[in-house]
């Protein structure tokens, strides 16, 4: 028999309800997928205040529930199992969700399911692409996590080959948008400023990849501080500053690390196919030079769309298929949010 799965997703700045059915051939189909974002009250601030994303989680959790059901054709008496998002992530945000998917799950007498948002960033990849081969390495790249992890088994096994040591992707494509006066969330405005400026331009430091340094971590706050000083300095002696060549040649130092060193990383380890996921994901350089890459290497990239992988309730939900699939045990009631927990 098919079985209706919620996911529920509250880690950061974006309250998720996804609906997903798990169908007897282990195939997972997306039903609803439905997010409400605080980002624009974070917005002022240039980055993610706890207290306000844990205040509009609380405002929008009902709401956002009630907007999946609706646009699936279903009601909440249909659900088998719920997953939501144990961690990582902020600590209040996250509690609005487990406290809510638990009240769910006790109400309709059906298991629960803590799962962890990393591999929820992998697993909506299933959605759109079909199961995952395995061994897959995965590139994770988002405003909080910058990871490359190996996925043996999604339900069970996901190993981190590497991080970054200081600030995530996302985090310094933030940092840099407000150096150069762009808006917050920094990504999107840098990416079309890139467009109309050369990537060769300035030669930024590439992070983390010296002969003694670790092979597949990562390091971007030496980066962000190198354009900084660079506007400063172009300020400084009272010239314009060239904003899409300062764009484009930052945005070519992140995506030729990063393409780099998850190609090593899945050459090295022998493994063909490479999922790249997380809201930096739907950078267009770095969707085109990892592209690039993977095409020579022999390695099939895959990259969701860019509204699968920005954080949603539809991961948390496939997920959550896929642990029931697999037949893992679920969470007990007093499943509690785990701010730091690791893959
Ligand atoms: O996955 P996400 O929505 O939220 C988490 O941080 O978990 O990722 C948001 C991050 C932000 O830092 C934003 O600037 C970045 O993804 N981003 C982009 C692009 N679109 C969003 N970065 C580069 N290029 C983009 N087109
Ligand atoms: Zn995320």
């Amino acid at each position: 028999m098919p079985k209706i799965i919620m996911g529920v997703e509250s880690s950061c700045d974006e309250t998720g309800i996804g609906l997903v059915r798990l169908h007897d051939d282990g195939t997972v189909e997306l039903l609803a997928d439905e997010v409400a974002s605080s980002v624009e009250q974070h917005a002022r601030f240039g980055g993610v205040v706890p207290e306000v994303a844990s205040r509009a989680h609380l405002e929008a959790m009902v709401p956002t529930v009630r907007r999946a059901f609706d646009s699936a054709g279903l009601t909440l008496s249909d659900v088998d199992a719920i997953a939501v998002t144990a961690g990582p992530g902020l600590a209040g945000a996250l509690l609005v969700g487990v406290s809510a998917a638990k009240a769910y799950a006790a109400a309709l007498n059906v298991p629960l399911y803590g799962v962890n948002h990393l591999a929820g960033h992998i697993a909506v990849d299933t959605l759109q692409h079909g199961p995952l081969p395995t061994p897959s390495l995965a590139l994770l790249v988002s405003g909080g996590h910058t990871q490359l992890l190996r996925v043996d088994d999604i339900a069970s096994k996901i190993t981190e080959i590497g991080s970054t040591v200081d600030d995530a992707a996302g985090e310094a494509y933030d940092k840099v948008a407000r150096v150069l006066g762009l808006p917050y969330p920094g990504g999107p405005p840098i990416d079309k400023a890139a467009q109309e400026g050369d990537p060769g331009a300035i030669a930024f430091p590439r992070g983390m990849t010296g002969p003694r340094d670790p092979a597949f971590d990562f390091s971007f706050s030496g980066l962000k501080t190198a354009v900084a000083r660079w506007v400063e300095g172009a300020q400084a002696r009272g010239e314009q500053v060239p904003v899409a060549d300062v764009a484009a040649s930052f945005q070519e130092a992140v995506a030729d690390v990063l393409t780099a060193k998850a190609v090593r990383a899945a050459t090295e380890s022998g493994i063909g196919t490479l999922v790249i996921s997380g809201g930096v994901a739907a950078n267009s350089r770095l969707a085109g030079l990892a592209a690039e890459r993977c095409a020579e290497a022999g390695i099939e990239l895959r990259v969701p769309r860019p509204r699968l992988c920005t954080d949603n309730g539809a991961m948390i939900a496939a997920l959550g298929a896929h642990l029931v699939a697999a037949g893992c045990a679920p969470s007990p009631l007093d499943l509690s949010a785990n701010p730091a927990l690791p893959v």
